[in-house]
């Protein structure tokens, strides 16, 4: 990452591609190391973030992270398509979606790809990923206390049955690469030994305040890149993702003071961090002027490494995407959708 002047970066006002810090998968594809979530957090119009899709290509930005779930597909795909008239080519982009939980059924897999495939306005993704583990959904602008009827646990039986499906994917040349999400470290491990064609990417949340160290080893030396959701700390998430007891990274007094040093806003010191480190960061923005300095900011003007180690010190544990609406009985705590004693929560 080159060091530059902070008034020479203020003036660029886009970021060459071949600047832009690149993952290479198990498979030998590369991958930008940053991309733009497409997540509108329930309150961001579908048309936004597609003109945020626009704007970030025209900025440098050529990975882009969707999901049928984010219910604004339809829009991006328009967006995509403008992009590709403008003159990017296909193989220039790395498009992501994802299979909703309510499609983990064998059949609904094809059926739900073939689907984003269409309101993409693409023959194949980049990476499809299973969203969640479990098959427990939950209806858009939903609160905490929603729960599916047929809610279950992690069946490890019931998942590779959905992987297969996923595998037949790539066989079909519809998607190159296959990853999970929101995984732990006891379910990737049944899955690594089981699958056929093993994840490229575990999606994850990643970001200062909730570093996991254990869970971002285990994928890098089981060859599985690491992708970081929500990496400032998601500032406008949905209402049933907050509780007393969150904290945020853009807040941070370490952070802070790094950004002053830098002369940048604190979420793009996290991105740093994240790039840095080795995860690939997926932040949502429709503020073009935001869009922008995330990127300039992974492409130029680097952390020491002394405030590399003073960020690695600031880890709280603190999850904020708890997931509560994917609990499957009464009387359980967010904890259990995670495994957090390192064993795979009984049912
Ligand atoms: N796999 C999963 O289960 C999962 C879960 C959650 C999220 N995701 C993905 O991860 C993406 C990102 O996560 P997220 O949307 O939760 O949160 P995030 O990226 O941590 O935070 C996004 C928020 O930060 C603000 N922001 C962005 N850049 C900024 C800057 N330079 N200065 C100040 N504010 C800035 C944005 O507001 P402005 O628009 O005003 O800039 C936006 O509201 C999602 O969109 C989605 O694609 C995946």
């Amino acid at each position: 990452m080159p060091q530059i002047d902070t008034g020479q970066l203020l003036a660029r006002d886009r970021v060459d591609p071949s600047l832009v810090p690149q993952r290479t998968l198990s498979t030998g594809a590369v991958m930008p190391a940053i991309g733009l979530g497409t997540f509108g957090s329930d309150h961001v119009s579908p048309d936004e973030v597609a003109d945020a899709v626009v704007a970030a290509a025209k900025f440098g930005y050529r990975h882009f992270d969707c999901a049928s779930v984010y219910g604004n597909e339809e829009q991006i795909g328009r967006a995509l398509a403008e992009v590709m008239r403008a003159g990017v080519k296909r193989e220039e982009l790395w498009i992501n979606s994802k299979l909703w939980n309510d499609k983990h059924g064998e059949d609904d897999v094809a059926a739900s790809c073939e689907k984003s495939l269409a309101d993409l306005q693409l023959d194949y993704l980049d990476l499809y990923l299973v969203h969640w583990p479990f098959p427990n959904f939950h209806p858009p602008g939903c609160d905490v206390s929603a729960r599916s009827n047929d809610a279950r646990p992690y069946i490890h039986a019931n998942y590779m049955k959905t992987w297969r499906s996923m595998e037949k994917l790539v066989d079909r040349g519809l998607v190159h690469h296959i990853g999970t999400s929101n995984m732990t470290i006891p379910k990737l491990k049944l899955v690594l030994e089981d699958a056929t064609i093993k994840p490229a990417v575990n999606e994850m949340e990643l970001h200062p305040h909730f570093q996991q160290p254990e869970l971002f080893q285990f994928v890098r030396a089981n060859g599985i890149q690491p992708i970081g959701y929500s990496p400032l700390g998601s500032p406008h998430r949905p209402e049933r993702d907050r509780t007393p007891e969150d904290t945020s990274p853009t807040e941070d007094a370490v952070i802070l003071r790094i950004a002053q040093h830098h002369h940048v806003h604190p979420a793009v010191v996290c991105l740093k961090w994240a790039v840095q480190r080795g995860h690939t960061p997926i932040p949502f923005s429709t503020n073009k002027r935001n869009i922008l300095s995330n990127l300039l900011g992974v492409a130029f003007d680097p952390l020491t490494a002394e405030e590399m180690r003073e960020i690695q010190a600031i880890d709280r544990n603190c999850r904020l995407i708890k997931g509560q609406v994917f609990l499957w009985k009464e009387g359980q705590t967010w904890e259990d959708l995670w495994d957090v004693n390192g064993n795979i929560t009984p049912p």
